[in-house]
């Protein structure tokens, strides 16, 4: 079976706690859960399968703690690995909804490794997004708002990581 490690990046914890959420619903050990502040990008060699999530600030921009971590990622040969993308933002941001999930992607799509678990919009209620390039029918990963709506998280995770889950078993 393949391994599954998360990577995330975070302000003010709500990025962790899903990560978190995420974990137990795919069974990974909490040792397999990476700060991407706290950890070197050698470690995404361990794994077979990752699950990299970011919020997004500024203005569409990633978290802080992505950006020396991604330089160091963006460089390596994934051939082989395959990556799966979430983020946190604030729909109300709507010309800029969870960005840095669609930043994420484009520097990354360099390394030779595989995107999975795309995941559509339907349902949400934003003008743009880097994560979903407007011809695109679905997101290049699962775009959270724990902000104005929370009470939908549950069922876009199930959904997610069921796609995630059949991947691993692949
Ligand atoms: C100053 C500021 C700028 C933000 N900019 C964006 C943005 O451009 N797009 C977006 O989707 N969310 C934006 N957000 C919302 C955060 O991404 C959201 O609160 C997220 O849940 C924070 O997650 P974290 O605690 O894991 O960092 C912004 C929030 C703040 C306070």
């Amino acid at each position: 079976m393949k391994k599954i490690g998360i990577f995330y990046g975070s302000a003010t914890g709500t990025t962790q706690n899903v990560s978190m959420r995420i974990a137990k619903m795919l069974n990974i050990a909490d040792s397999d859960v990476h700060d991407v502040g706290k950890t070197l990008p050698s470690a995404v060699g361990g794994y077979d399968i990752l699950v990299l999530g970011t919020s997004t600030w500024g203005s569409g921009e990633l978290e802080d703690d992505w950006f020396d971590f991604l330089d160091g990622i963006e460089v390596l040969d994934l051939r082989g690995k395959e990556i799966a993308l979430f983020g946190c933002g604030d729909e109300t941001m709507s010309d800029t909804f969870c960005s840095a999930v669609g930043i994420l992607h484009d520097r990354l799509s360099g390394t030779g490794a595989m995107f999975i678990a795309p995941y559509d919009t339907i349902g949400y209620d934003f003008d743009e997004s880097l994560a979903k390039p407007a011809e695109a029918e679905a997101a290049v990963g699962l775009l959270l708002d724990e902000v104005n709506h929370p009470e939908l998280t549950p069922q876009r995770l199930a959904g997610w990581t069921k796609l995630i889950m059949d991947s691993q078993t692949a």
